[in-house]
């Protein structure tokens, strides 16, 4: 769709979001499985491949412009202020871009359930009709507060008049402006410099355009969506939590219908850039957040979180929380595993319950199978770490590293006082406090020796008297 590429997009995001009540995070910045509504908005902008994608701020527009050029540094962020309507909006964002040609596309900043395939359709549609302006229009339930779209008797776009605006029988009209636009450029340059504030809000209305298109005997098109949820905007947190049940229901819907088992739709929860490969499995309970990824054969859950984390081929991992984790092929995690940022488990290795890793690799086969915590080490193959071990990297001022070399094996209740490194094939006895260094094929013990005193008990009780008979 190369001719249908686009001069402009222009995503309109200068407004405050009041609805939302929040002292500190503005509108357009809240988020959505992965990506803020913004986020959202200018990634199916991006997709058009347009010469130029403006982002209008106004409001908190520091905070919006810092993360614009997080999430697309091409992008430009143009500031609008005084915020007097989509119309201005617009002006604002083409009063940069001179000698504009061909098509302009506006979009909104709190709509983020606008696929890039109804984009696409519409801009290749508009360019297609040779319009001079095409919107973007819905036919819902409840068509309340929004633009209503005025057709002809020949089923033309006449006009856009706002809820404020309209009167009885125009609030009866049931299909709604999406408020996302396709716009012959230099058609939309004249009409933007013949709007007035002559309306219910005293603002320059954008979907005036309309009626003054045609008038002037321009041509202009309605397109209506498919699926009417695509056009929802945000503009509170009951709306917010809807949209993202919604978007939630895309994502898992995208994933089964490319071979993912995914047990319970409802509560499973998985952001936008998530890849999964086909035969994977998600059981109930799951979140998959971020750059994760999980590939073939893998079963995630039930009840488990992953952040940035990369689970392969066959790995299981079952109620667990991982961030920033690289789960090797048919390594075995959990159940309440912690696997934190840089810990990396090896082919068939395991982290098993009540376990935390940070920063630390488990080499192929070796095991942690209970209740230990593992910092800053490296464990070799085929080791295995006895229970309630604790990696002590920590000297309350600095953080040292462990070795661990192959074929270890460490005994229960080992203190491993980093830095420190034990050797090949090497043991450490149950218990041990280890501070030193121990040799390939050694036994490191560091322990006191036991004592047994006999009779010991009885001598106890004896000098309780009656009080201990009767307990
Ligand atoms: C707008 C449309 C309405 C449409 C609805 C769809 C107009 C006049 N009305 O109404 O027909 O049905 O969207 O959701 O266009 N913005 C700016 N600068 C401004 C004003 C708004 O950037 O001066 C931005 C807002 O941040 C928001 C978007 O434009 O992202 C829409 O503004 P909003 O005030 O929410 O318009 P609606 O009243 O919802
Ligand atoms: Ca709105």
């Amino acid at each position: 769709m190369t001719d249908a590429r686009p001069a402009a997009v222009v995503v309109l995001a200068a407004g405050e979001g009041t609805r939302m009540k929040s002292a500190r995070t503005p509108k357009v910045l809240h988020e959505l499985l992965g990506r803020t509504l913004l986020g959202h908005v200018v990634a199916s902008a991006r997709a058009l491949d347009p010469e130029h994608l403006v982002v209008v701020v106004g409001h908190a527009r520091d905070q919006v412009t810092a993360h614009l050029a997080e999430i697309d540094p091409a992008a430009t962020a143009v500031v609008q202020d005084p915020q007097n309507g989509t119309g201005h909006a617009v002006q604002v964002a083409l009063a940069g871009l001179a000698d504009l040609q061909g098509t302009v596309v506006v979009v909104l900043g709190d709509a983020p359930l606008l696929t890039e395939q109804t984009l696409g359709e519409l801009v290749e549609g508009h360019v297609r009709s040779g319009a001079a302006t095409t919107v973007l229009t819905a036919v819902v339930d409840d068509p309340t507060g929004y633009g209503r779209i005025v057709r002809d008797g020949a089923g033309g776009v006449v006009a856009i008049v706002e809820h404020k605006d309209a009167d009885a029988q125009v609030r009866r009209l049931a299909e709604i402006n999406s408020g996302v636009f396709a716009f012959d450029a230099a058609r939309l340059r004249e009409a933007l410099g013949a709007l007035t504030t002559d309306n219910a809000q005293g603002e320059l209305y954008l979907t005036d355009v309309v009626a003054l298109h045609r008038r002037a005997g321009h041509p202009v098109a309605g397109h209506v969506v498919a699926d009417a949820v695509e056009t929802m905007g945000i503009n509170d947190r009951v709306q917010l939590s809807q949209a993202r049940a919604l978007l939630r229901d895309r994502i898992v819907e995208r994933h089964q219908r490319a071979g993912v088992t995914v047990t319970d739709p409802a509560s499973t929860w998985i952001d936008v850039q998530v890849a999964i490969e086909a035969d994977a499995e998600v059981r109930p309970g799951c979140q998959l957040h971020g750059s994760t990824t999980v590939a073939a054969g893998a079963v995630i859950g039930p009840d488990t979180t992953l952040v940035d984390t990369a689970v392969a081929t066959g790995a299981s991992v079952l109620r667990s929380h991982c961030v920033g984790a690289r789960i090797g092929e048919r390594a075995s995690v959990g159940p309440f595993t912690y696997l934190r940022p840089g810990a990396v488990l090896g082919i068939g290795s395991r982290a098993g319950a009540f376990v935390e890793i940070k920063a630390s690799t488990v080499g192929a086969g070796s095991k942690v199978p209970h209740l230990s915590y593992v910092g800053d080490a490296v464990i070799g193959e085929r080791s295995n770490i006895g229970a309630a071990t604790v990696v002590v990297n920590y000297d309350g001022r600095d953080k040292h590293a462990t070795r661990i070399g192959d074929d270890v094996r460490i005994g229960s209740d080992t203190m491993l006082v980093a830095p420190v490194t034990i050797g090949d094939g090497a043991y450490t006895a149950a218990g041990s406090v280890i501070t030193q260094d121990v040799p390939a094929g050694a036994l490191g013990v560091g322990r006191a020796r036991q004592r047994t005193i006999e009779g010991w008990v009885a001598r106890k009780r004896g000098s309780r008297g009656e009080q201990g008979k009767q307990s």
